[in-house]
């Protein structure tokens, strides 16, 4: 049994955002709210609109129109590196990794927005430089055991499958220590094994790390499984919203996903 959201705590507010290239309408007027405490699941078929979204809200697009509020604050119009330094994280559906670094290097580059020292301090070896490397180490070690990646942690992540590729992917959105994770298709490509594994960080993070999370994902098993709420997305429009059971049930959402092409059904 999942737990009852307290709709008044939000975290993060979109309001009537939309969003064109060229011609092409790609979120029409959405809006929804992201409380504290929640697994919230964007879902819809490809091209829905879905990455567009998320990147409305870490700041890698800005909206042609509306408004997104975080923790009270306006931030429609700031750059990235503040929306980062807010607390607001998030993985990539396109990995964002530097693949002849260290695992634990890649993780490291997750928190250079945090860092106050610069190259010629870390150069000059000034102490405060030495404390605060350590300092920054700690939380690394943290995250690197709450993940479960001890094993891999001096590996190049080139070298590394895809599966524990997400995941490192995850531990550098983590190094942020952000207060709300925004995650784009962290499963993609991944095997039941992993799936399972990410499935359980997932649900780790929200509890025992009290940050909601906003959720991209297309295995329907594990969007029902661990959503609190999902909403769906066709074509840039909000057609649905509720709990896991009123989505599965919905008839709007039944359409949009079996009105795709046949082949494109299996995919879900
Ligand atoms: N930078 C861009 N320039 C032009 N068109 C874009 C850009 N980014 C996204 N689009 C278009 O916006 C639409 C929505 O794409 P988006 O990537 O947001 O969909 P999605 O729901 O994440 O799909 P998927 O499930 O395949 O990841 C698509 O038609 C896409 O081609
Ligand atoms: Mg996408």
């Amino acid at each position: 049994m999942k737990k009852e959201i307290q709709t008044a705590n939000s975290s993060l507010a979109v309001d009537k955002v939309s969003l064109s290239f060229g011609k092409i309408l790609v979120i029409n007027n959405v809006s929804f709210q992201v409380y504290e405490g929640e697994i919230l699941s964007i879902i819809g078929p490809n091209g829905a609109g879905k990455t567009s979204l998320l990147n409305c809200l870490s700041g890698f697009y800005q909206p042609d129109s509306g408004r997104i509020t975080y923790k009270g604050q306006e931030i429609t119009k700031i750059p990235i590196h503040r929306r980062a330094s807010l607390g607001i994280g998030r993985t990539f559906q396109g990995l964002q990794l530097f693949p002849g670094m260290t695992v634990i290097n890649n993780i490291m580059s997750g928190r250079h927005i945090l860092m106050k020292t610069n190259f010629l301090q870390a150069f000059l070896h000034w102490p405060w430089v030495h404390r605060e490397e350590i300092a920054h180490r700690e939380v690394v070690e943290e995250i690197i055991d709450f993940l479960e990646m001890e094993a891999i942690r001096h590996e190049l992540v080139g070298n590394l499958g895809y599966g524990l590729r997400k995941r490192v992917d995850l531990a550098r959105a983590l190094a942020l220590e952000p207060k709300i994770l925004i995650m784009d298709e962290p499963m993609a490509g991944m095997n039941m094994e992993e799936k399972e594994d990410m499935a359980r960080f997932i649900i780790d993070i929200e509890e025992f790390k009290s940050i909601p999370i906003i959720l991209v994902e297309h295995d329907m098993e594990v969007v029902m499984d661990i959503s609190n709420r999902i909403m769906v997305l066709d074509w840039g429009n909000v057609i649905a919203e509720g709990k896991p059971e009123e989505i599965r049930t919905n008839p709007a959402v039944i359409k949009a996903y079996l009105g795709d092409a046949d082949e494109e059904v299996n995919h879900y």
